[in-house]
């Protein structure tokens, strides 16, 4: 399961629980992060990383170049083409548009930054053009965090990836959320992994109830954490020791 797609609502703990598993995971594999959230500027800092000093659209030249060259952007093997040889694999993404420490690299699909600037249309087909066609060797991981909500399904994000992790908070909007994604994730024929974030003795039952409920089975949970509030704040990395067994679940269900 080597692509694997971070959603759910927006504060629900996306860009937490993808840094989480991604320190976990490069401990002992090499791991892309592609960060295809086009607003949020702070998952580097999660992982103890400093931003890309270019984001993948920049390096291709920029969004209205990039716009340009999608032309016919319906044909996927033209979209292939979209691509210069180095954003097709691990190993030789360019220094300038990837940030790396130890087995950890990130990669950023570009960010929104002026006012007026347009949709991020063009930003959804690098993200899905780029996830589809970056090859990895057995072994090798590609963790995908995108903005809240299910924006990324409907621009096809789900066709390069092997399963979705999918985070709720302790809220109804996460179930409603969380139900309309397993439909979609059906739909592609992916694997769904729920994990539910910030729980604590009553909402964990609450919410596995309801989402049980509807049958949606819980790959892993994740406490609320005053540590993690403290860290972030702090602008601190995430410390995996502190929360090995819960990541070592999901990876369980990711992979079974
Ligand atoms: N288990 C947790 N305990 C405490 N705070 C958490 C937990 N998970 C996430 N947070 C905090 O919630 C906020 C939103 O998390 P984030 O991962 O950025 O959400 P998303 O990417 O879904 O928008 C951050 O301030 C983060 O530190
Ligand atoms: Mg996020």
């Amino acid at each position: 399961m080597p692509k694997i797609l971070f959603c759910g609502k927006g504060g629900s703990g996306k860009s937490t629980l993808l840094a989480f598993l991604a320190l976990y995971l490069s401990e002992h594999h090499d791991v892309l992060v592609v960060d295809a959230d086009e607003s949020n500027p702070g998952l580097a800092r999660m992982m103890g990383l400093d931003a890309p000093r270019q984001t993948l659209m920049e390096n291709l030249g920029g969004k209205t170049a990039f716009r340009r060259s999608m032309g016919k952007k319906s044909a996927p093997l033209e979209e292939k083409d979209l691509l210069g040889s180095a954003l097709r694999s691990m190993a030789a993404l360019p220094s300038s548009a990837s940030s790396r420490s130890g087995r950890l690299t990130l990669v950023s699909v570009g960010k929104i930054e002026h006012t007026h600037e347009g949709c991020a249309c063009p930003m959804g087909v690098l993200a899905r053009t780029f996830i589809g066609n970056i090859s990895i060797r057995p072994g090798q991981w590609v963790l995908i965090d995108t903005e809240a909500g299910v924006e990324h399904f409907g621009r096809g994000i789900l066709d390069g990836v092997d399963a979705v992790v999918a985070i709720a908070d302790p809220s109804y909007d996460a179930v409603l959320l969380i139900a309309k994604i397993k439909a979609m994730a059906d739909e592609g024929g992916k694997r769904l992994c729920v994990v539910l974030n910030k729980t604590d003795g009553d909402t964990e039952s609450l919410m596995r109830n309801r989402l049980e409920g509807q049958g949606i089975r819980i790959a892993a949970t994740l406490p609320q954490s005053r540590d993690i509030t403290a860290g972030n704040l702090r602008a601190l990395p995430l410390d995996v020791d502190a929360f090995r067994e819960n990541l070592r679940s999901l990876l369980v269900a990711i992979e079974s």
